[in-house]
C-alpha cells in the first residue's frame, strides 16, 4: 500500500541500526496508542472511523449535498490545521473535484481577500467557517467580511461543540454547525468535520479517505519497523537528528502535491518544533526546484535529509512527439513523460546522496482518494511517533501564542495581556543607528 525505500539512507540509518531502536520505538508506539504521553487528551484521530461514524458522514454528505444544490462555489474560511487539510487534498485530487472551493482566512492580506472577493462577485456562494477555538483572528476577520455574502442558509461553522466565539455567533444566528471535539488539534483534523465538509462540497469520496486511513491504522500496529513504515520513517528521522542533521526537505516530482507538502510541514513543524529541538521541515517541488535549490541541495552546507514522495502509477500517459531532432530530443521520442520524470528522480536521489544528501523514497501506488487517506494518516501517526522519540509533546502548540498575545496588544484588543504602549516601543526600539535605506 505505501512502502519505504531506505537504500540511499546508508550508512547512516540502516535496518540494523532501526532493529536496534526497537525498544525505545515500541515505547513511544504504546504510548501513543495507550494515551500515557504527553498530549494524550488529543488522540482523538487515532482511530478515523471513531473520528467520523458513519451518522457524521452522513451529516457531512448531506450538508455538503445541500450547499451544492443552492451554490456555485464554496470558501473554506480557516488557518493552520483549519485549513492545509482540505486544500492538500483538493489540489492533490484535482480530477475529481467538480465543485471549486476557494480559501481565505489563511492570511490576512487585503490584496488576497479583495482578489477573492471579486471572483465571487456575482456567484452563488456558501461559506463554511472553521475554527476550533473560534477565536483566531485571520478567520474571524476574514469571516466578518465574507459572511454577507453568502446564500440565506448557506453558512455552515466547523467549531468546538460547546465553546469559543464562533459557537456563540452561530448559535445566535442560526447557522448549521458541525462539530470539533475536544480531543481533536487542528492539524490532525483533516479526516474530521474540518476536513471533510469542504472535500465533500468539492466532490471528494470522503468515504473512501477515510478507507485508506482506517487501512493504515489497521496496518500501523505492526510492532516491527522491518515491516511497518510509521516506524521506520520515524526510527530514521530521530537517528538522523541526532547524527547532527538539521533539515528535512519533503521532495515531491508532482506539482499537485504541492499542499500536501505544505501540511506535511505544519504537521511536523508544529509538532515537533519545541525545546530548542526537531529536524526543520521544508519542502522542495521537482524538478522545477533543480533550477533553484538544486546547488544547495548538491554542494551546500550538509544539514540536510530529503525524503522523496513518489507516486508510482495513475499518471496520464502522455508521450513525447517525433520532431525533427534540431532539438536533440530524438532519443526521447515516444517516451512517456512519467517515465522521463521517474528517470529525474532517480537522477536526482543518486546524485544528491552522492554529494551527502541521505534520502529515503515514500512510495505511494497512486493518488486516489484511499491511497491520499492512507498517506495522511501514516505522516500523522508517525509524526506522533516521531515526537515521542524526540521526547516532546507533539499535540500542542505553545510557541503559536507569542505573535498573538504582541498582536493583540498592538492592535488594542480589549483585555490583551501586553499594553499596546509597551509594545510600541518595543517594535519602535530600533533606533535610526540600525536602520540603513537608500
Ligand atoms: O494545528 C493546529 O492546532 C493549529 O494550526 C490550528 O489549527 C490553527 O492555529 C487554527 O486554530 P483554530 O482552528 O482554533 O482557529
Amino acid at each position: 500500500m505505501l512502502s519505504l525505500d531506505a537504500a540511499f539512507l546508508a550508512p547512516h540509518v540502516t535496518p540494523e541500526l532501526v532493529a536496534q531502536q526497537t525498544d525505545r520505538l515500541a515505547l513511544a508506539h504504546a504510548t501513543l496508542t495507550g494515551g500515557s504521553g504527553a498530549g494524550s487528551d488529543f488522540l482523538g484521530w487515532l482511530d478515523p472511523a471513531a473520528m467520523a461514524d458513519d451518522t457524521l458522514l452522513d451529516e457531512i454528505e448531506t450538508i455538503a449535498a445541500d450547499l451544492r444544490a443552492r451554490t456555485d462555489v464554496l470558501v473554506s474560511v480557516g488557518i493552520g490545521g483549519s485549513y492545509l487539510g482540505a486544500r492538500a487534498v483538493i489540489e492533490a485530487l484535482s480530477d475529481s473535484v467538480d465543485r471549486p472551493v476557494l480559501f481565505a482566512g489563511q492570511n490576512l492580506s487585503a490584496r488576497y481577500h479583495t482578489e477573492l472577493l471579486a471572483r465571487v462577485k456575482g456567484k452563488k456562494l456558501a461559506v463554511n467557517a472553521i475554527s476550533k477555538s473560534g477565536t483566531t483572528t485571520e478567520p474571524a476577520v476574514a469571516f466578518r467580511i465574507l459572511r454577507a455574502l453568502a446564500e440565506p442558509g448557506c453558512i455552515v461553522a466547523t467549531t468546538d461543540k460547546n465553546k469559543g466565539a464562533l459557537r456563540k455567533v452561530a448559535g445566535g444566528a442560526g447557522w448549521r454547525t458541525l462539530p470539533i471535539e475536544d480531543s481533536i488539534g487542528g492539524r490532525y483534523s483533516v479526516l474530521s468535520p474540518v476536513g471533510l465538509l469542504p472535500l465533500a462540497y468539492a466532490g471528494i469520496d470522503i468515504r473512501e479517505l477515510q478507507r485508506g486511513a482506517i487501512a493504515c491504522a489497521r496496518a500501523s500496529v505492526e510492532p516491527d519497523p522491518k515491516k511497518n513504515p510509521v516506524l521506520f520513517y520515524a526510527a530514521a528521522r530521530n537517528l538522523l537528528y541526532q547524527q547532527g542533521f538539521l533539515i528535512e526537505a519533503l521532495a515531491s516530482f508532482e506539482p499537485r502535491l504541492h499542499y500536501v507538502l505544505e501540511w506535511w510541514k505544519q504537521l511536523f513543524g508544529e509538532s515537533e518544533g519545541k525545546n530548542h529541538m526537531a529536524l526543520y521541515p521544508s519542502s522542495v517541488e521537482f524538478t522545477t526546484d533543480l533550477h533553484s535549490m538544486g546547488q544547495y541541495f548538491q554542494e551546500g552546507r550538509r544539514s540536510l535529509i530529503e525524503t522523496f514522495l513518489i507516486i508510482e502509477d495513475g499518471e496520464p500517459s502522455l508521450t513525447l512527439p517525433e520532431g525533427d531532432n534540431a532539438d536533440e530530443l530524438g532519443y526521447l521520442v515516444g517516451q512517456e513523460l512519467t517515465a522521463i520524470n521517474h528517470a529525474a528522480y532517480q537522477a536526482t536521489a543518486l546524485a544528491h546522496r552522492e554529494g551527502g544528501v541521505p534520502s529515503l523514497t515514500i512510495r505511494l501506488p497512486k493518488l486516489d482518494a484511499y491511497h491520499l487517506g492512507f498517506l495522511l494518516y501514516f505522516f500523522e501517526r508517525a509524526c506522533g511517533i516521531s515526537g515521542y522519540l524526540l521526547g516532546v509533546n507533539p499535540f500542542d502548540q505553545p510557541g503559536v501564542e507569542a505573535y498573538k498575545l504582541n498582536m493583540f496588544g498592538l492592535l488594542g484588543k480589549p483585555g490583551a495581556k501586553i499594553s499596546q504602549e509597551e509594545l510600541k516601543a518595543k517594535v519602535g526600539a530600533a533606533g535610526d543607528d540600525t536602520i540603513v535605506g537608500f
